[in-house]
């Protein structure tokens, strides 16, 4: 088959990487790739979010399947375009991606259909919301409707910082149009973890938990980033709250979907808050998490591409997937200054070296080659994913590889997965 990734992140490495080691895989194009992606598949100059520019290239290459990596173009409708063209492609349609590019659309639909989540509004106008407001007990979070690269969400400790939310997404629209509606939510507390499972309009297959560590520095402070590193599985997430989660939320949202004439496929990417043992929902994603699928891929034993192919074909009952046993661990490191301002074009050294220590996989998020030379061309720049017995040896082999990379002008997080390591060592 011939294959094209659209995206250029550290999830796309990944994706990149296992796609690569099917045996079905006969060529595989990466739209616009990284210099780390260009190791396993042919760069080409095509933008993630241009619909048109990625038909016409996957029509001129008679590509046979295509994985999106990203929200914005399954939320444009890149799915639904290529499904015209008879090109199969790994993502949900452009309605059913409403789950990620609406938070109103998301909580309708699981209050309609009883799944666990937290109290809210929705308003087109901000005196409105600012009423619902002053009724509501306890701490809130003001949430713009739409795709806000992350930014959207505003956890408020009073109701003055809840009007001031208001005002800064409906009156300054500090988000654009993604801020014509409003969430008013209520505060959940607890222990946030992310769970994936692939979808094929019916059926869902758990490919299990995992955590992000958002904030940019240790001990999770600092402002919020896309995630500066992740493991899985979480320990937060034994036998009996993978099944609550698969029973409780993951596969009434399928059943929800479908009932909506939306039947979901792809990835369903779902980030809950544990408390007192229950599980809620916090938000959809419609695609893998970056640096989440960086540990996913790692952990996958069985063909990855088969399992992708499934899901667009509705086959996932008759897909045999498997994974390793071990603890997949990602360490994402940063441009000096990320999630500010960074320099681009810095110099990145003994990355062959750093990669070859066993168990050690180096994914490359923000890097473009010049020459031979690998250097920095975003914020996230690298994602040294690892595998060990327990989390804490992942841990060991991804920080020996971060040691042996030269790279004076990054940083990363020295800390990821010490809530894992806490449980194991408690
Ligand atoms: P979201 O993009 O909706 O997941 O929100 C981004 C982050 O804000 C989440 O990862 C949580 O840490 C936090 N957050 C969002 N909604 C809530 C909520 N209702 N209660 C507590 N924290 C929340
Ligand atoms: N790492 C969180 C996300 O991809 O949304």
């Amino acid at each position: 088959m011939k294959i094209l990734v659209v995206g250029s992140g550290g999830r796309e490495h990944a994706l990149c990487w296992a796609i690569a080691k099917s045996p079905k895989c006969t060529k595989l194009y990466a739209a616009p790739g990284n210099a780390g992606i260009a190791d396993v598949a042919e760069c080409v100059n095509v933008d993630a979010d241009d619909i048109d520019a990625i038909l016409t290239f996957a029509k001129s290459k008679k590509i046979d399947f295509v994985v999106v990596g990203p929200e914005i173009p399954l939320v444009d409708g890149l799915v639904d375009n290529l499904d015209k063209a008879g090109i199969k492609a790994f993502g949900p349609s452009k309605k059913a991606a409403q789950l990620e590019g609406s938070k109103a659309f998301m909580k309708d639909l699981l209050a309609k259909y009883d799944i666990p989540t937290a109290e809210y509004g929705v308003f087109d106008e901000p005196d409105a919301a600012k009423e619902y407001i002053l009724k509501m007990d306890g701490p809130v979070v003001v949430k713009a409707d739409g795709l806000a690269a992350g930014k959207g969400v505003i956890v408020c400790h009073n109701k003055n910082e809840a009007y001031a939310a208001i005002d800064h997404i409906m009156i300054e629209r500090a988000f654009g149009d993604a801020g014509d509606e409003v969430l008013v939510e209520e505060f959940m507390p607890g222990e946030e973890v992310s769970f994936f499972a692939l979808v094929d309009g019916t059926t869902a297959v758990a490919m299990g938990s995992a955590q992000d560590h958002k904030a940019v520095h240790d001990g999770d402070t600092g402002p919020n980033t896309g995630g500066m590193g992740a493991y899985s599985p979480t320990p937060l997430v034994d036998k009996a709250m993978h099944k609550m989660i698969m029973e409780d939320i993951i596969q009434p949202t399928i059943e929800a979907m479908a009932a909506e004439d939306c039947p979901y496929k792809g990835v369903l990417f779902a980030g809950l808050m544990i408390k007192d043992g229950k599980p809620r929902v916090l938000e959809y994603n419609v695609r893998f998490g970056d640096p989440e699928c960086q540990v996913l891929m790692a952990r996958m034993n069985s063909d990855v591409l088969e399992a992708l192919v499934a899901c667009a074909d509705g086959n996932l009952k008759d897909a045999k997937i498997t994974w390793k046993k071990s603890t997949a661990l990602v360490v994402v490191m940063a441009a000096d200054g990320y999630p500010g301002n960074y320099a681009k074009g810095t110099l990145i050294n003994n990355l062959a070296n750093a990669g070859s220590i066993k168990g050690v996989e180096i994914f490359h998020a923000g890097t473009k080659l010049q020459g031979k030379k690998v250097v920095s061309n975003g914020g996230r720049v690298l994602g040294v994913t690892s595998i060990g017995k327990t989390v804490k040896d992942a841990q060991d082999k991804a920080y020996e590889a971060v040691d042996a990379i030269e790279w004076p002008e990054g940083f990363c997080r020295r800390d990821i997965g010490w809530r894992a390591i806490e449980r194991e060592d408690a």
